[in-house]
């Protein structure tokens, strides 16, 4: 009797910070695989809010309750993560047509590298449709509410940073 194969999908992104809506999508891709893989882009060049660490512990305590996800950071190709970790699938949310051009462009990219990654898009739930970290941070820097948008210790975090960066600012 052969083992069975292992489906193993990617949820990639920057996740500074992650929100509700990341994780929504992550929680279904981790029903429809067998395996999930939370790939946090670790990218030094970017100006980020939180450090690589921060976000990949943030991740950690949000996905604790998913039994088949883990959490790792990655540098380079998505695509040599994938080979590396016998994925099959990177999955992605798709909040509107406003994202598809570009996601589809990574897509066929990704698709056309060695080895092949298909992409699989998963329509953001209606509550998170608007939802970006960047409007996150954004709102939250000028004081508007974001409670409900991220898990609430990814709040606090947020607050506590926004503070720090306001005061380094003068
Ligand atoms: O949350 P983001 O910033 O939209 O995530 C973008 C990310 C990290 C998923 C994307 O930039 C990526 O896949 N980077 C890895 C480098 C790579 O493989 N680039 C080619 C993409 S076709």
């Amino acid at each position: 009797m052969t083992t069975p194969t292992v489906r193993r999908a990617v949820c990639p992104g920057s996740f500074d910070p992650v929100t509700n809506g990341h994780l929504d999508i992550v929680s279904r891709a981790a029903r429809l695989f067998d395996e999930v893989v939370v790939a946090v882009g670790v990218n030094v060049s970017k100006n980020r809010l939180f450090t690589p660490d921060e976000r990949l512990d943030m991740l950690r305590t949000a996905c604790a309750g998913l039994d088949n996800v883990r959490v790792e950071g990655f540098t380079g190709l998505l695509t040599d993560f994938c080979r590396d970790r016998d994925i099959v699938a990177i999955v992605k949310g798709l909040r509107a047509v406003s994202d598809f051009d570009y996601e589809l462009q990574m897509a066929q990219m990704n698709a056309s590298l060695e080895p092949a990654v298909e992409t699989v898009f998963v329509p953001t739930s209606p509550a998170y449709s608007f939802l970006a970290s960047s409007l996150v941070k954004e709102v939250a820097a000028f004081g508007g509410d974001v409670s409900g948008l991220v898990p609430g210790f990814v709040h606090e975090r947020l607050v506590q940073r926004l503070a720090e960066r306001a005061a380094e600012a003068g």
